[in-house]
C-alpha cells in the first residue's frame, strides 16, 4: 500500500505541476524549484555542482528578460523565481506574474493584479516575495489582501479570495506555501494598528480552513501578557513577512513575527506582548498553537523578526537535533530545538535596564552562541551619523546596550529598526551544517515624541504610526555582513564585512557556493568554506532579491531578477536574468544612483504649474513614507524631516529630491519636474506644520 501510495506522486500528463506531496516538497531541488524555501525547510540549498568553485568564474548571462510594470521608487523586487519543467514563475512588486521559458527568455504570460494605487497601508516598499506552485496553479498573496490563484498554462484566475482587508491595515507581501493541498498565507501591517494573522486555504477552491492571530484575544493562550482592559490587542502587530517553514513528520508549520505595535510606544501595551518578535510553532492541519519561543519582550525597538525561519537536522553534543534557526534584526541567529521550542545553545535571560514610562521587560534573552553578528553597541562613526542625520544641536545619549529605553532624549541604538537582518532569506547546507546570514550593523536615534494619536485615512485605516519619532544616520546604508555559522558548535566559521549593507537573502550549492545579491547590482559568488569571493556580475539594477539554481537538460542554471528596492534606495530595473557556464552575455552598465528605468515625462517638457502641496502629498505616500513615514516624522530609515532646517527651506528640499545622498536615493529619473515641486512644497508646507 505505501508503495502505491508513493507511485501516485506520478507527474501530470498535462506537464503541469502535480499536487505535489510533503514528501516532495522535502526533497532537495534538483530539477525544479517547486516551492519559495527551496524545500519546506526554507534552506535554499541546492545539491547541484555542476557549476562550482573552481569554475563559477566564467558564469555568463544566457539571456535577460525584462518583466515590465514596477521599476517606480515605491517598488522593491524581493520575489524569488520558481522553476517548472522549464518554465521560470515570478511576480514583481505590482504582484503581476509572469511565466518565462527558459530555452528562450520568452514570456509565455503575465498575469496583472492591476492593484488599486490608493492603497495607502503598505509600510516598507510595494513588493512580493514570490509565490507558490501546486496542482496546475500558482499561488499569489497581493498587498489589496487577496489571496489568488492562476492557471499555470494561462496565466487566468482560477479563483479569488479576499483573504484579508487593506482598508483594515492588513497586506500580504510573503510568497505563499502550498503543503497537504493547503495554501498558507501571513499578513503584515503591523504599521498600521493591524492584528497579525496566518491564513490557511484550500488550494482547489480558496476556501478558508484555519485561521491564528499573532496577537491572542480574550480566553485565549497569551493574552496575559496584554492589557487585560481596553483593545490594544486588536491592533497589536506581530506581523509575518515570510513563508512559514515545515516539518511534515511533526505535522508542524514554523514562521517568525514582527513588533507589537505600535512599535515604539510601550506605554500603551504593558506586558510580554505574545506573539509578537517571537519564533511560533502551528499544527499544520488545524493551525492550532504548539510551542512559541519570544526572542524580545515588549518590543520598543521594533526588533522585527522578518526573515523566514530555517529548518535544520544534525547531531550536537552527539545527539540527533531537529533544529530552527531565526536571524531578526537584533543581529543574534536563534538556534531552537523545533520539536520542543527550547535553545540548543544557552539563550539566558538577563535583567535590563528599566523605564517605568515604556512599561519595560525586566529580562531579554541574550544567546551565548552563536555570538552575535551585528554591532549592537553603537560605535562612535554610528553615533557621527545619527547626530548628522537629526541635526546638530539636538541632544543625544548613548545606549549602552540594546535593550536601552529611550524618553524624550534621542538615544542612539544599534542594531536599531534598520539593522540585523530584515527580510533576507538565510540558507543552509545540510551536508556541511553551515548557516550563512546576510545583515547590516544599522543604527538609530530613538525618541518618544509627542506625536499625535494617528490619523484614520478616508478608509479608515490608521496611517502608519510607530508611536514615536525615530531617526537612523544612513538609512539602510550601513556597513553589512555575510556571516557563515556552523550550527553544530554555534562558532561563527566566518564573516565577510561589507561596505554597504548586505540586503538580498542568499542561497547554497553542493558547488561549495554562496549567492548573495548586492545595492551596487552586483550577483556574487562566494567560496561556502572560506568566505572568498570568488565572481560578480552586474546585473543592472538593485540587486536585493535571491537566486534560484536548477538543472534543466542536463545543465545547471541560474534564475535571479534584479530590481532594485524601496528601502535600501538602490536603483531600480527589471531585469531577469539566466546565467549558465555557456552563457555568452556579458554583465550590464553599473546603475546610476537613482537610476530607473522610467523616465516620467522624459522629452516632453511641461511648464511648471505652481507648487500644489495636495498633489505633493499624493507624491510623497507613494514615493517618500516608506522611508519617511506617512507623516514625514521618521520611519524606516529616512530622519524626522520636521526637526531639520534644511526640510523647511524649499530649494533645499527640491535639491535633495532631485540629487538624493546620505542614503536617500534621487528622483530625478522617477518624478516629473513638477512631481518634485509639488512634494518638495508639501514637506516644507504641510509637514512641517506638525510640532
Ligand atoms: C530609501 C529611503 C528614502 C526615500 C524613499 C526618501 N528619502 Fe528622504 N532621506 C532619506 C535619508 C536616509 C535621508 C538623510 C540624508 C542625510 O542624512 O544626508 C533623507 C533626507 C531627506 C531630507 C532632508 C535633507 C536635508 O538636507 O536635511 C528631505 C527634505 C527628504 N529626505 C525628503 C524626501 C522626499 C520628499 C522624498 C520622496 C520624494 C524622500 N525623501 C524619499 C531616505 C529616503
Amino acid at each position: 500500500m505505501v508503495l502505491l501510495a508513493a507511485a501516485a506522486i506520478a507527474a501530470r500528463s498535462d506537464g503541469l505541476a502535480p499536487a505535489f506531496t510533503a514528501q516532495q516538497l522535502s526533497q532537495s531541488p534538483v530539477d525544479n524549484w517547486i516551492t519559495n524555501g527551496g524545500t519546506l525547510y526554507n534552506d535554499r540549498y541546492s545539491p547541484l555542482k555542476l557549476i562550482n568553485a573552481s569554475n563559477v568564474a566564467h558564469l555568463k548571462g544566457v539571456w535577460m528578460t525584462q518583466l515590465p510594470g514596477a521599476t517606480a521608487a515605491k517598488y522593491s523586487a524581493e520575489s524569488q523565481p520558481l522553476e517548472y519543467n522549464g518554465m521560470i514563475y515570478i511576480s514583481t512588486g505590482a504582484d503581476d506574474v509572469f511565466a518565462v521559458r527558459v530555452d528562450t527568455g520568452k514570456v509565455l504570460w503575465r498575469y496583472q493584479a492591476r492593484l488599486d494605487p490608493a492603497i495607502s497601508t503598505v509600510c516598507c516598499g510595494w513588493l512580493s516575495r514570490g509565490i507558490a506552485l501546486g496542482d496546475g496553479k500558482i499561488f499569489i498573496g497581493q498587498l489589496d489582501g487577496k489571496l489568488v490563484a492562476l492557471d499555470q498554462a494561462t496565466g487566468k484566475v482560477a479563483w479569488s479570495t479576499q483573504a484579508t482587508k487593506w482598508t483594515a491595515g492588513t497586506v500580504i507581501t510573503a510568497a505563499p506555501l502550498y503543503i497537504d493541498g493547503l495554501v498558507i498565507a501571513g499578513v503584515a501591517g503591523g504599521e498600521f494598528k493591524a492584528r497579525g494573522h496566518l491564513m490557511a486555504f484550500k488550494a482547489s477552491t480558496g476556501k478558508e480552513v484555519w485561521r491564528f492571530y499573532t496577537v491572542p484575544g480574550p480566553g485565549q493562550r497569551g493574552f496575559e501578557t496584554w492589557p487585560q482592559s481596553g483593545d490594544a490587542w486588536k491592533g497589536g502587530g506581530a506581523s509575518i513577512w515570510q513563508t512559514p517553514s515545515a516539518d511534515p513528520k511533526l505535522g508542524l508549520l514554523y514562521f517568525s513575527t514582527g513588533n507589537a505595535s505600535p512599535d515604539d510606544d510601550g506605554a500603551v501595551r504593558p506586558g510580554a506582548n505574545l506573539f509578537s518578535v517571537s519564533i511560533v510553532a502551528l499544527d499544520i492541519s488545524t493551525g492550532k498553537l504548539r510551542w512559541y519561543y519570544q526572542m524580545v519582550h515588549h518590543d520598543i525597538w521594533d526588533y522585527d523578526a522578518a526573515s523566514p525561519t530555517v529548518l535544520f537536522d544534525t547531531t550536537v553534543h552527539g545527539k540527533l537535533l531537529h533544529g530552527i534557526g531565526e536571524a531578526p534584526k537584533t543581529g543574534w541567529l536563534y538556534l531552537l530545538d523545533r520539536a520542543t521550542g527550547k535553545p540548543i545553545f544557552p539563550i539566558p535571560e538577563r535583567a535590563v535596564p528599566q523605564d517605568p514610562k515604556q512599561i519595560t521587560y525586566q529580562t531579554q534573552p541574550f544567546p551565548t552562541l552563536p555570538r552575535a553578528l551585528a554591532i549592537q553597541v553603537p560605535t562612535a562613526a554610528q553615533v557621527a551619523a545619527v547626530q548628522k542625520a537629526a541635526g546638530r544641536s539636538v541632544p543625544m545619549a548613548v545606549a549602552k546596550s540594546m535593550y536601552t529605553p529611550y524618553g524624550k532624549t534621542m538615544m542612539v541604538t544599534a542594531p536599531g529598526p534598520a539593522g540585523g537582518t530584515n527580510w533576507p532569506p538565510p540558507s543552509y547546507d545540510p551536508q556541511t551544517h553551515q548557516f550563512y546570514v546576510c545583515g547590516q550593523d544599522g543604527v538609530s536615534g530613538l525618541t518618544t515624541g509627542d506625536v499625535p494619536e494617528p490619523t484614520p485615512n478616508r478608509n479608515g485605516a490608521a496611517l502608519h504610526d510607530v508611536g514615536s519619532i525615530w531617526t537612523v544616520g544612513n538609512g539602510f546604508h550601513n556597513p553589512g555582513y555575510l556571516a557563515d555559522v556552523d550550527v553544530t558548535t554555534g562558532k561563527v566559521t566566518w564573516q565577510d564585512h561589507f561596505s554597504d549593507s548586505c540586503y538580498s537573502g542568499s542561497i547554497v550549492t553542493g558547488g561549495n557556493l554562496v549567492f548573495v545579491g548586492r545595492n551596487s547590482g552586483d550577483l556574487e559568488a562566494y567560496n561556502a568554506k572560506t568566505g572568498a569571493l570568488l565572481w560578480h556580475f552586474q546585473t543592472g539594477a538593485g540587486a536585493n532579491d535571491v537566486a534560484t539554481v536548477f538543472r534543466h537538460n542536463g545543465k545547471e542554471y541560474l534564475a535571479f531578477f534584479a530590481g532594485g528596492n524601496a528601502l535600501a534606495g538602490t536603483a531600480h530595473g527589471d531585469n531577469l536574468w539566466l546565467f549558465s557556464l555557456d552563457g555568452t552575455l556579458g554583465p550590464a552598465r553599473p546603475p546610476s544612483a537613482g537610476a530607473a528605468l522610467q523616465h516620467a515625462g522624459e522629452g516632453t517638457p511641461v511648464p511648471l504649474a505652481p507648487a500644489d502641496a495636495t498633489n505633493g502629498a499624493t507624491v510623497f505616500m507613494a514615493n517618500c513614507s516608506v522611508c519617511h513615514g506617512a507623516r514625514g516624522t521618521g520611519g524606516n530609515g529616512g530622519p524626522n524631516l520636521t526637526v531639520l532646517p534644511d526640510a523647511k527651506k524649499m530649494t533645499k528640499v527640491m535639491q535633495q529630491v532631485t540629487n538624493g545622498g546620505g542614503g536617500m536615493p534621487a528622483f530625478q529619473a522617477t518624478l516629473t519636474p513638477q512631481q518634485i515641486e509639488d512634494v518638495s512644497a508639501y514637506v516644507v508646507q504641510t509637514i512641517n506644520r506638525i510640532k
